[in-house]
């Protein structure tokens, strides 16, 4: 083992120069222009899994490929399996003016690597390639089998990895699925995931006139759309920040004293949250704190909301049409289907007869939460500490990866979430960046993972 530990410590100028050229593809898995980039960035990783010594291939989807990399499987006594999942795909970069570099230009600065996708997630899935690079390149035996899963479709819904996990489920069958693309407080708080909320999004339109109208001739006497969702929307959440949507908290299992005494020793405290968001102040669900409302409550989010005249200057008219694109994430208990319709059945009733209403149904995913006491559970967290040298955490995070569930119902395996990510990585947001640090005890942490996983 001290050997796989001395060629990653040897190997890091090199790790992270592999790194840059990983992220120098544009795999902009939302824009169509992409498609090649996602494919030259898959094809890219099959090469490299292959010069480290794993078996690879890239396996054509419906949308964009996946790339399934395994290390030599040995002649004898079946070993634990355990798949790694990720994914290759990034967010859009835009608004590109926002950027101090190009995102698709890896720039290092101080203990950190700028690009879009560096945390999420070509940076942490790759940790575990290095690891495992370590084990393959030392000649030191690994005491179980592995799969890399990675995907190009995640920040797109995964529309095509389900159809695959059950076409290769004697495969892909493993004891336990390890996912790096969550966060960490801060790199003195490694930490492990064991829940994370689930998602429903929609599309409400909101049709007055046929026509955008003269807002002098005909104001007064006709709904304003824009008005009319603005009042719609205003009545699904209460100012105590409730949703006010009859039976959307019904089952929903209160926090136990334990998890509450967790969540009040969450390392990042309101004040600072406060300022790395950039908030006047605070806001949420009364009752609850910061870090519960943000990762044990559900939400009925506005992400966009478009009508009328965008404009420079002013326009006098009464907008034929008012859209809102809505997300609310959902807790444990939640079923994505019925919440669907309770906030579809809501919103009918509360929209006035004065215009027509069009709902559109989007993606949809159950949260997530798995025991923190299972030994898989315990085991990850003996590698955090080995690796980072300091008392892991246990924690519940607001965002969704809903291939988890999948993971859990096609190949009946529970994930491991072990995110290398810091709150002021900038996923998803211009600037997006990595620790170099949290890079190399990811690293650290995926080779002490096999052991403590495999002695189980
Ligand atoms: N890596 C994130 C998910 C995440 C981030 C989980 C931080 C926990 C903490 C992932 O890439 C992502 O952005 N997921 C989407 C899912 C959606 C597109 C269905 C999300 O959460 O919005
Ligand atoms: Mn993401």
């Amino acid at each position: 083992m001290q050997v796989v530990l001395d060629y990653l410590k040897r190997n890091q100028a090199r790790f992270v120069a592999e790194l840059c050229e990983y992220l120098r593809f544009p795999s902009v898995s939302a824009q169509p222009q992409h498609k090649k980039d996602l494919r030259a960035c898959a094809g890219w990783l099959v090469n490299h899994a292959r010069q480290i010594g794993l078996e690879a291939r890239l396996c054509p989807t419906a949308g964009h490929p996946i790339v399934v990399a395994k290390t030599p499987r040995a002649p004898g006594p079946r070993k634990p399996h355990f798949m790694i999942y990720g994914h290759y795909d990034v967010q859009p970069p835009e608004p590109l003016d926002l950027w101090k570099s190009p995102p698709f230009t890896p720039r290092i600065q101080g203990r950190s690597i700028y690009a879009r996708g560096s945390t999420d997630n070509k940076g942490q899935n790759f940790a575990h390639f290095k690891a495992v690079e370590a084990y393959l390149k030392t000649g030191t035996p690994l005491p179980c089998d592995l799969t890399f899963v990675i995907e190009g479709e995640e920040e797109v819904g995964s529309a095509n990895l389900a159809k695959f996990l059950k076409s290769h489920r004697r495969e892909l069958a493993c004891d336990a699925v390890v996912v790096s693309d969550t966060g960490m407080p801060s790199p003195k708080h490694p930490a492990l995931t064991y829940s994370l909320r689930g998602i429903i999004a929609f599309e409400i339109t909101v049709h007055g006139p046929s026509r955008d109208l003269h807002s002098g001739v005909f104001g007064g006497a006709v709904e304003n759309p824009a008005m009319a969702l603005a009042r719609l929307l205003a009545q699904v959440r209460d100012a105590s920040g409730r949703v006010t949507i009859p039976g959307f908290y019904d089952g929903i299992a209160p926090l136990s004293a334990y998890e509450r005494k967790q969540f009040a020793r969450f390392p990042i405290k309101d004040r600072d949250l406060q300022k790395l968001l950039g908030v006047k102040k605070l806001f949420g669900e009364r009752g609850f704190t910061p870090t519960e409302q943000r990762s044990a409550r559900p939400t009925f989010e506005i992400n966009g909301l478009t009508s009328g005249y965008q404009g420079q200057g002013s326009k006098t008219i009464v907008p034929a049409w008012a859209h809102a694109k809505i997300t609310c994430r959902l807790v444990p208990n939640q079923r994505p289907v019925k919440i669907r319709e309770l906030v579809c059945r809501y919103i009918e009733k509360i929209c006035p007869p004065t215009v027509r209403l069009e709902i559109e149904a989007g993606h949809g995913a159950e949260a997530y939460l798995v025991s923190p006491q299972s030994r898989e559970a315990q085991a990850a967290l003996r590698a955090l500490k080995a690796a980072f040298g300091c008392q892991p955490v246990l924690m519940r995070e607001g965002g969704s990866i809903p291939i988890v569930n999948d993971f859990k119902k096609i190949l009946r395996a529970d994930s491991l979430l072990l995110g290398l990510g810091l709150p002021d990585d900038n996923a998803h947001s211009p600037n997006e960046k990595f620790n170099l640090d949290c890079f190399a005890k990811g690293q650290l942490m995926s080779a002490h993972l096999w052991q403590e996983l495999s002695r189980i």
